[in-house]
């Protein structure tokens, strides 16, 4: 099995100025040597009014950690109040030198689990999203499985659950891709702490974390990154 090295993503939601953003990040930072990066990818989706802040100080104090909007719209243009184009996070992206590369979200409810429609609802989501995804570009997208009754609820899958559900999205992934499947990254998101994070990533299929709530204190994140410890 190619080996995957794990990524660990906090999602700040809308929480964190700017000036709070950049606090965040490099009380983050300090406790994160080499090691913890060679380790696994770190990456923070701050809200888009801290994006550029954020990139001045990674830059600046040489931190590489990498850094991700949250959302962005389909279109490159247009009457979308609110909304961020590709183009307009692409541009901070040649200044950081770094392609966009996505975290698909896929995963389903409380009431899809119960009725036991989980893995046809993910894997429905998994070719939807990669539909016309060809050459390279899979291997550089990650997929975050994150069943919607797990998110900022406090209640998580259990290890063995998200990890049956994110083999039948690598079983989706193999039948598109084939073995270069094998190399896209999966992860796990819904209410991941630093308690839960190591018996989550036992798990083989588990390649890193998607963490909200517990990513926006930076001890919590490093905790989380620092899993083996
Ligand atoms: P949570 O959020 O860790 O607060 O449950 C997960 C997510 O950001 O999707």
């Amino acid at each position: 099995m190619a080996e995957r090295r794990p990524i660990m993503a906090g999602n700040w939601k809308m929480h964190h100025t700017h000036l709070e953003a950049i606090q965040v990040v490099q009380k983050l930072s300090y406790p994160l040597d080499e090691q913890d990066y060679e380790a696994c990818e770190v990456v923070v989706c701050p809200a888009f009014t801290a994006l550029r802040s954020i990139q001045t100080v990674l830059e600046g104090d040489r931190i590489p950690i990498a850094l991700g909007a949250q959302d962005v719209h389909w279109k490159e243009q247009g009457a979308f109040t609110g909304e961020v184009s590709p183009i307009m996070l692409a541009k901070l992206n040649a200044v950081l030198k770094h392609g966009m590369a996505p975290i698909v979200c896929v995963g389903e409810t409380l009431d899809e689990r119960e009725a036991g429609r989980t893995d046809a609802k993910v894997s429905g989501q998994v070719q939807a999203a990669f539909a016309g995804v060809r050459g390279e570009d899979p291997v550089r997208c990650v997929v975050a499985y994150e069943p919607i009754w797990a998110i900022g609820t406090g209640r998580n899958a259990t290890p063995e659950d998200a990890s049956a559900t994110i083999a039948v999205i690598r079983q989706t992934l193999r039948e598109l891709y084939k073995g270069a499947a094998d190399e896209i990254r999966i992860q796990y998101g819904g209410s991941v702490k630093p308690g839960n994070i190591a018996e989550l990533m036992v798990m083989p299929e588990i390649d890193g974390a998607l963490v909200g709530g517990a990513s926006l204190d930076p001890v919590d994140f490093s905790r989380v990154i620092k899993y083996r410890a």
